[in-house]
């Protein structure tokens, strides 16, 4: 029986696959990636002891070396980014080896960065363990770390030579942390995906029993999702935009409540902020907003900030945000369910008026 789904992403420079496979770390294909001299495998404190060991005895050919970072998104930063070049520095890394991320959206940002950077490109893969990752951050080649003025602010695109996804990881998976990764699944529906928005409210209970075959299905589409946007817009020009849903409002929480909430609960509580404003502006019905605040409920997230922030704050972090344009804010809003578009030119005043209903609302 075969175990795995493909979904391929095609670019220009680039055509990888991300191997979704049921039981198994599944390196079919890849052979060739393979014959690489050197691998450095890049995981954390949290990881390495679950699976690192598994992903070495993959590569008996291989000389594989490993770099185990501190674990957390404030480490995800010039240090540890500093100290994965620092290991490939020691073992004489060249343009013909390879990096290998192990772990979730933290540790595939960094790694990949690390790959971009190291003279000036070398190959890496995704193993993306969290579902966060595995729907969103490993793939389409967003690579970076943040700095303290802002999330990702250091960064550049790099694509990886392919995703692995093995779904037991989620076994160990904490239900906080699998639940964040529900509130990027939501995002693609409310983005362009009403259909798959229908299909996530029907499969709850499946999904929080973290059925595998359900959550293969949900990942490849969600990968599916994601590579028809990147593939029209790799380096963000346009369309690429739209997976921003959420995220301003989202970057700006996670900095002002210094990493209270995980990033896709920020997302989850900025969704809910974006579906406002759109109502606000005349864009949609209010009942938008209810729709999406059901179904993050439905997965436990949150939809209102329960952290005292003032809603000035939050609109100074949104500026500091790469999505302002010539001082005006550039933000992903919505006509209706699955109708997200690209708003340029909103309003200080007008955002406010959303923080300071969604910062009051009961
Ligand atoms: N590059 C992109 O396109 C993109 C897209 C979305 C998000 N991101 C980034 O991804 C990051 C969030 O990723 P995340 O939600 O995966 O957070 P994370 O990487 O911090 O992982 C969450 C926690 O789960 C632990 N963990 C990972 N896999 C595990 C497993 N299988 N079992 C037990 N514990 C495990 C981690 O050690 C960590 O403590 C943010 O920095 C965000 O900016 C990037």
């Amino acid at each position: 029986m075969n175990t795995f789904k493909q979904v391929n992403i095609s670019l220009p420079d680039n055509t990888y696959p991300i191997i979704i496979d049921l039981q198994a770390f599944n390196l079919s294909g890849l052979e060739q990636e393979l014959t690489k001299r050197k691998i450095m495998v890049v995981s954390n404190t949290t990881v390495a002891p679950l699976y690192l060991d598994h992903i070495v005895d993959l590569f008996p050919e291989n000389k594989v070396f490993t770099c185990v970072l501190e674990d957390g998104e404030v480490h995800k930063n010039v240090r540890s980014w500093q100290r994965i070049l620092d290991a490939l520095a020691e073992h004489q890394f060249n343009r013909s080896d390879l990096l290998i991320s192990l772990g979730g959206g933290v540790i595939c940002d960094m790694t990949g960065f690390a790959a971009a950077s190291w003279m000036r490109g070398i190959d890496f893969i995704q193993i993306p363990t969290t579902l966060l990752s595995q729907i969103d951050a490993s793939v389409g080649g967003k690579t970076g770390i943040n700095h303290s003025k802002g999330k990702n602010l250091i960064g550049a695109f790099h694509q990886p030579k392919a995703v692995i996804v093995n779904i037991k990881t989620l076994n160990t998976l904490p239900e906080r942390e699998f639940n964040a990764g529900i509130g990027e699944a939501i995002k693609y529906g409310g983005i362009d995906q009403p259909d798959f928005f229908y299909w996530l409210s029907s499969h709850v209970d499946s999904i929080k029993n973290r059925d595998a075959d359900v959550l293969q299905n949900l990942i490849a589409k969600c990968c599916e999702f994601k590579a028809e946007i990147v593939e029209q817009d790799e380096k963000e020009q346009g369309k690429r935009a739209l997976l921003n849903l959420g995220h301003t409002f989202g970057h700006a929480i996670e900095i002002a409540t210094h990493y209270h909430y995980l990033h896709g609960e920020a997302v989850a509580l900025g969704m809910v902020m974006a579906a406002e404003l759109s109502a606000q502006l005349g864009h949609c019905d209010v009942g938008i907003r209810k729709m999406l605040e059901n179904l993050l409920q439905a997965f436990d997230l949150p939809i209102k900030l329960d952290v005292n922030v003032s809603s000035d704050e939050l609109l100074q972090l949104m500026k500091a945000d790469k999505k302002v344009v010539n001082d005006q804010h550039r933000l992903i809003l919505m006509r209706g369910l699955g109708a997200a578009f690209i708003a340029e030119g909103v309003k200080d005043s007008e955002i406010l008026i959303t923080l300071q209903s969604c910062l009051t609302h009961t």
